[in-house]
């Protein structure tokens, strides 16, 4: 069944989308029916696309075009009045992660697929890897034995261009509204959601305990280096240590520590190293996990619903004083303009070690942290 799809947000990471949207459509499995978005389309949008229905308003394209589901992959800030307007016209809907800036905004995109009895899927993209399924099926079934602890750690660097990409950039809130653009809630969000579905805890009851220590490097809004502590309601240990301030940056990566096994998932590459055994896997995108939740009932990745706990972390951070500027002293400066970086001297270690031993950076004494 060929399934129409309208597309907000055609360039940033909808550039993702009008990839696979081609490659889908030469199988016949979809229709680009529309794009909206505020900017004229780029290019390569235009050369690919330039020939379907354009609108800057989401609602009135809607209306045009009447897809079978939508695609929001605009700033999170957009997430909320966009997503009513695709429930609203009664269409299926994607979601890029986060789902929502604050925990009111998701309840409500939550509660308004529910009554119009129409999917919401979330794309964190990392709950679609065959390493992932592998792995929380090993820790199901008993394998790896009792879950010690989940520790999570990311060491990425952003540049300046970075942050003066979109006016959204480390912000956490923009004219009034929430954003929540820091580094636990978007750009290593998918470890934070992904560490918590391992734990089957993704509802907002799942969390009991939970505390962070927010720090920066920048002049923004948000924490760029941070540590997340939580602990669910089944009594795992869940540490999330990341930081956009590293001097080598290199891919993230789960640890699941057992009694019986250690396992790693580095769940970009979809990559599961079982007791020092690496396995690669495949995936299955957010939204072919949709189309196959459509026709055939296949379960859906990422059910908004199952973003409780991690919408609660998320609101935690909101509730959570500014972080705090790193001393100077701690920092190490590197190129100029846009392309400048600051960077931490021996972050990298302090991540890791973090999800080795499940410890905040102040337990692990960390100068620049404490
Ligand atoms: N899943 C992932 O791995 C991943 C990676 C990067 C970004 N994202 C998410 O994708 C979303 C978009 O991020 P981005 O960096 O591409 O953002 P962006 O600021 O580059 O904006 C993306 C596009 O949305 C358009 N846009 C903005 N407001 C709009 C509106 N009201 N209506 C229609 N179009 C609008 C912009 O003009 C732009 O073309 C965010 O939720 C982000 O967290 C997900």
């Amino acid at each position: 069944m060929t399934r129409t799809i309208v597309l907000a947000g055609a360039s940033g990471y909808g550039a993702t989308y009008l990839r696979e949207i081609a490659e889908l459509e030469a199988r016949e499995l979809v229709r680009l029916v529309g794009l909206c978005d505020l900017h004229p389309l780029n290019a390569d949008a235009h050369k690919q696309f330039g020939d379907r229905p354009f609108d800057t308003r989401l609602d009135r394209l809607l209306a045009e075009t009447c897809p079978d589901l939508a695609i929001v992959a605009t700033p999170i800030h957009t997430h909320l009045p966009l997503s009513r307007q695709v429930l609203n016209a009664g269409s299926h809907l994607l979601l890029e992660k986060p789902p929502a800036p604050s925990a009111a905004e998701w309840h409500e995109i939550l509660t308004l697929s529910q009554q119009r009895n129409l999917s919401c899927q979330v794309g964190f993209q990392s709950l679609g890897s065959g390493a992932y399924a592998r792995l929380a099926e090993l820790i199901a079934t008993g394998r790896l034995g009792e879950v010690r602890g989940i520790g999570c750690y990311g060491a990425w660097s952003r540049d300046t261009a970075y942050y003066q990409r979109a006016a959204w950039a480390g912000r956490r809130e923009l004219n009034g509204v929430p954003v929540a653009d820091g580094a636990l809630t978007n750009p290593f969000a998918h470890a934070v959601a992904t560490a918590l579905a391992l734990d089957r805890s993704t509802g907002w009851d799942d969390i009991a305990d939970l505390d962070t220590e927010l720090l920066r490097v920048r002049d923004i809004q948000v924490d760029d280096t941070s540590c997340l502590r939580l602990k669910t309601g089944r009594g795992t240990v869940i540490t999330v240590a990341v930081t956009l301030a590293a001097q080598t940056p290199s891919e993230p990566v789960i640890v699941v520590h057992g009694t019986r096994g250690r396992a790693e998932l580095h769940y970009t590459r979809d990559l599961l190293v079982l007791d020092g055994k690496p396995e690669d896997h495949g995936r299955t995108s957010p939204l072919q996990n949709l189309l196959a939740h459509l026709d055939e009932g296949a379960p859906l990745q990422c059910d908004i619903a199952a973003c409780g706990a991690f919408t609660r972390v998320l609101e935690h951070i909101n509730a959570t004083p500014a972080p705090r500027l790193i001393g100077e002293h701690w920092l190490a400066h590197e190129g100029d303009g846009p392309r400048a970086r600051i960077y931490i001297p021996g972050v990298e270690e302090a991540v890791r070690a973090s999800a080795e031993q499940l410890a905040t950076f102040a337990e692990l004494a960390e100068p620049w942290a404490v």
